[in-house]
């Protein structure tokens, strides 16, 4: 395996190579991906070689790293772009397969920047497996046992940890949550499972297209999703915990293959388009370029498999599920418990939009009529035009989002 793997790189290098001397790097319209060089619509961004921290100090002028243990011995890495505390405390958590990353890369427009050039002092978290958070006390990322964790584990632990640290580096300022997709997944489990905790160190929650119910969502990824679990008894009997040592092989090859056969970038565009909800008017070619279109970190296939599972029980936001047996020596019960969202006294917004098809309007809908009334402070939001991932990439994301999400944290109290 090793060897296939040596080989093939040995392969892919010279070519990688060859075309990566192309001096453009970015293009406006995906026809001109094809020339890039000596096109007025592209150019070249070097901001798609920097790495997060890089990227906060190119704009922000300072970063700060924190690393910070959970109680499971997982050691996550936060980013502070710091602002003397001055409006409030904003901690951002990610969505799977990606890192912070997902809050930065739009640059110097990025939802980071954009928060902390509007005086908040910003918190970003990577979750437990991806690059910046791979490290733990006893075990490395290339022991299986390392990915045994979920979602469930995340929310319980990661959380706790995050919210302790910056206490301690604000002055126990109040923490406002902010969540995308599997991020708000973890600030639903958090404030569920520890309520008093949470109402003592968040101020509110900011949750963007919640994964808790999966009755009406339409995008073609479900026949994964749904298959998740098999997924990972496949990957359980070869012990692998995570594409761990798929990514590393994967992401550099199609990258040559983007260079060298550019209509790839729109598949991946009509990909993201079955994925996540048809929204052509939001696409914006820039963002599909030849580094940024394929783009993933590590996470746990358990990660995924706790969402299949979720997929598959539908309207049922519950535990991960090991089976009757273990269920019962588990939970004491056959069936996973499910998350006490009434317990959950954080006030809360949630964000949803009606052009998302992997996380719909009405489950987000059905999940906020579970809060209980110390919850539901601050309603729900129902926009329209924006996919699941438009939120970060979308055209008019500013209009349509950011502004109205930047009066409501000027407001609030
Ligand atoms: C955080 O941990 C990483 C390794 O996990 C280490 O390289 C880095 O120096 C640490 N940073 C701080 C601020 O302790
Ligand atoms: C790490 O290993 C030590 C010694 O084996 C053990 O006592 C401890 O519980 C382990 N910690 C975690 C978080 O697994
Ligand atoms: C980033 O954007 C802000 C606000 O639009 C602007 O004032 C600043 O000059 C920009 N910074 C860079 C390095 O472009
Ligand atoms: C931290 O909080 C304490 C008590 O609320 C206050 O007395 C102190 O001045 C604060 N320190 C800073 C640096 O804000
Ligand atoms: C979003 O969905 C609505 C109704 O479902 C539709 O009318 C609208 O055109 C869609 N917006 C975009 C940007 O595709
Ligand atoms: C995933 O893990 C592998 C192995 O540690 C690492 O080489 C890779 O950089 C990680 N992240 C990504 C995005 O591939
Ligand atoms: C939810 O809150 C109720 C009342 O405070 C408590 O009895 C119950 O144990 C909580 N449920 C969970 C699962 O924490």
């Amino acid at each position: 395996m090793l060897l296939t793997y040596l080989l093939l790189l040995a392969f892919v290098e010279p070519i990688s190579h060859s075309v990566n001397t192309r001096r453009n790097n970015v293009c406006r319209h995906f026809r001109d991906y094809y020339y890039p060089d000596d096109n007025e619509n592209c150019y070249y961004d070097p901001d798609t070689t920097l790495s997060i921290p890089q990227l906060i100090e190119k704009y922000a002028g300072k970063v700060e790293l924190h690393n910070v243990t959970t109680e499971d011995g997982y050691i996550i890495t936060m980013f502070r772009i710091p602002n003397g505390n001055r409006k409030g405390v904003i901690l951002l958590h990610h969505s799977i397969a990606t890192h912070s990353h997902i809050y930065l890369w739009q640059g110097n427009n990025s939802l980071a920047l954009t928060l902390w050039r509007d005086g908040f002092d910003v918190w970003l978290a990577n979750q437990r497996g991806t690059i910046f958070s791979d490290k733990h006390v006893n075990m490395t990322k290339y022991d299986f046992a390392y990915w045994d964790f979920s979602v469930h584990e995340m929310g319980l632990y990661d959380v706790t940890s995050e919210l302790e640290l910056i206490q301690s580096k604000t002055n126990g300022s109040q923490v406002i949550f902010f969540g995308h997709s599997l991020g708000s997944a973890i600030g639903l489990i958090y404030s569920a499972l520890k309520p008093i905790q949470a109402s003592k160190y968040l101020k509110t929650m900011i949750l963007l297209a919640t994964p808790a119910y999966f009755e009406h969502g339409t995008s073609l990824v479900f026949l994964f999703i749904r298959l998740s679990s098999y997924i990972k008894a496949f990957m359980d009997l070869i012990h692998l915990g995570s594409p761990l040592i798929l990514l590393p092989f994967i992401i550099p090859v199609s990258r040559v293959f983007l260079r060298l056969f550019p209509f790839i970038l729109f598949v991946v565009n009509v990909f993201v388009w079955q994925c996540c909800g048809y929204t052509p008017s939001e696409t914006d070619p820039t963002f599909f370029n030849y580094d940024g279109a394929i783009y993933a970190d590590n996470f746990s296939w358990k990660t995924l498999a706790h969402f299949g599972q979720l997929a598959n029980a539908r309207n049922r936001f519950q535990m991960y599920d090991y089976g009757e047996k273990e269920n019962l020596k588990i939970y004491g019960q056959k069936i996973p418990p499910l998350y006490p969202l009434q317990n959950i006294t954080v006030p809360t917004l949630l964000v949803s939009s009606y052009n998302d098809t992997l996380v719909s309007l009405k489950d987000c809908e059905n999940l906020y009529q579970q809060l209980s009334p110390k919850a539901k402070v601050h309603g729900h939001w129902k926009i329209s035009g924006l996919n699941h991932l438009d939120y970060h990439l979308g055209l008019h994301r500013k209009e349509i989002f950011v502004h109205e999400l930047l009066e409501f944290l000027n407001n609030l109290k």
